[in-house]
């Protein structure tokens, strides 16, 4: 027996077969992530952009992998138009592959804003923490920053990092005349980097400013071993400290001329304790510097604008700000009056929006 379906008016055939296109054009663009990731964890892309292009085997032998793997990648990355072929009718044993530069600054060019290799490797880390998240969806608990591992933790840094190496000194923090003035001046500045990840923020700082001091802190120890690591490859080490705390640790000591906090107070689980410490840090004349996720005001239905942020939130920020109890369970969809009551509630006096232009941040400034 077969069941019959009404057909569906026209206007909703219309929305019907929208989804059916959005799905498979999802599906597509996950496999697109999924084998970029392949090919940047593996120096795929590397190798072909230093040594010109290649064959499947001689790719394979340049990156000790398997050529029979290799083929099938390079036959799917060329499809994808990723990837160009230069002889596209020769037997798939000599074929060679090549990558265009254009392509290249977007999969290899760690310093330029449009590099996104690192997207890949940050969603396939949230993707790994799916069975957690699931679990913690009917328990309500959450999964802790690092059950996402190094491909989460390595995807956000690089991510974030290409925009503080661009965007931190140069506009920025000279959009803010006189935190500009401050960080130049003598006696050298103090800034504690609160949840500072692998430090890329204080290192760009630091870099920016070569007078300022800076403390980072954050409480996954995996992230501070990596940024002092950086911090001493880049010659910073002796003005660049990071160290592995909480930023609700009261314990935290330390005077300082302003507090940062980019793009993590939506991830702690207790923020409202955070501001409080960053507060208490404070010299006089000095403020709370916070960039976090730019959602609109209001909760809004079909918002495009949002999908990232909503993204992001349900798959890994709200899990791992879950991940511990009490928690304010936050979310990265932390809107402006949601930091405006957490900022009155640790004391400050005012918080003003920054005119800073960006596309995923925005910027305040709390004063107490
Ligand atoms: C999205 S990452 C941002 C890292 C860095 N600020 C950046 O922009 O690259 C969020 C960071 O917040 C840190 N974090 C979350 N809760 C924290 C807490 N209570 N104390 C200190 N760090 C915390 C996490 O370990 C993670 O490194």
């Amino acid at each position: 027996m077969s069941a019959t379906l009404t057909p569906l008016p026209v206007a909703r055939t219309d929305r019907r077969d929208a989804l059916v296109t959005r799905l498979f054009e999802a599906n597509l663009a996950t496999y697109d992530l999924a084998t970029i990731y392949l090919g940047d964890r593996l120096g795929l892309y590397t190798a072909l952009h230093e040594h010109g292009p290649m064959t499947a085997a001689q790719l394979a032998a340049h990156t000790r992998t398997h050529e029979r793997y290799i083929r099938e990648w390079l036959e799917q990355q060329t499809v994808t138009g990723i990837l160009d072929v230069e002889d596209a009718q020769a037997d798939a044993t000599v074929r060679q592959y090549g990558i265009s530069t254009e392509h290249a600054e977007v999969l290899l060019e760690r310093d330029s804003l449009s590099y996104l290799a690192p997207l890949g490797r940050f969603t396939i880390g949230v993707l790994s923490g799916l069975t957690k998240v699931l679990e913690a969806f009917k328990t309500g608990s959450g999964v802790a920053y690092p059950d996402y591992g190094v491909d989460a933790r390595e995807g956000q840094a690089e991510a974030n990092r290409t925009a503080f190496v661009n965007l931190l000194g140069a506009q920025w923090l000279p959009a803010i005349p006189d935190l500009h003035a401050r960080l130049q001046a003598d006696p050298p500045a103090r800034v504690a980097d609160m949840a500072c990840g692998t430090g890329w923020s204080s290192l760009a700082l630091a870099r920016a400013y070569p007078k300022v001091v800076i403390d980072g802190f954050d409480s996954d120890e995996a992230s501070i071993v990596l940024a002092q690591q950086h911090a001493r490859a880049e010659g910073l080490h002796d003005r660049v400290t990071f160290a592995v705390r909480d930023a609700a640790d009261q314990r935290v000591q330390g005077t300082y001329d302003v507090v940062t906090i980019f793009e993590a107070l939506h991830d702690m689980a207790r923020p409202v304790e955070a501001l409080r410490v960053a507060r208490t840090l404070l010299k006089g004349g000095g403020s709370v510097l916070i960039a976090d996720e730019r959602v609109h005001e209001h909760f809004t239905p079909h918002n495009i604008d949002e999908r990232l942020f909503y993204g992001w939130s349900v798959l890994f920020c709200l899990p791992t700000g879950m991940a511990e109890t009490p928690s304010a369970g936050t979310g990265a969809v932390m809107r402006p009056d949601t930091l405006q009551r957490y900022a009155a509630e640790a004391g400050f006096r005012e918080v003003e929006v920054l005119p800073i232009a960006h596309d995923l941040w925005r910027f305040y400034r709390l004063y107490p």
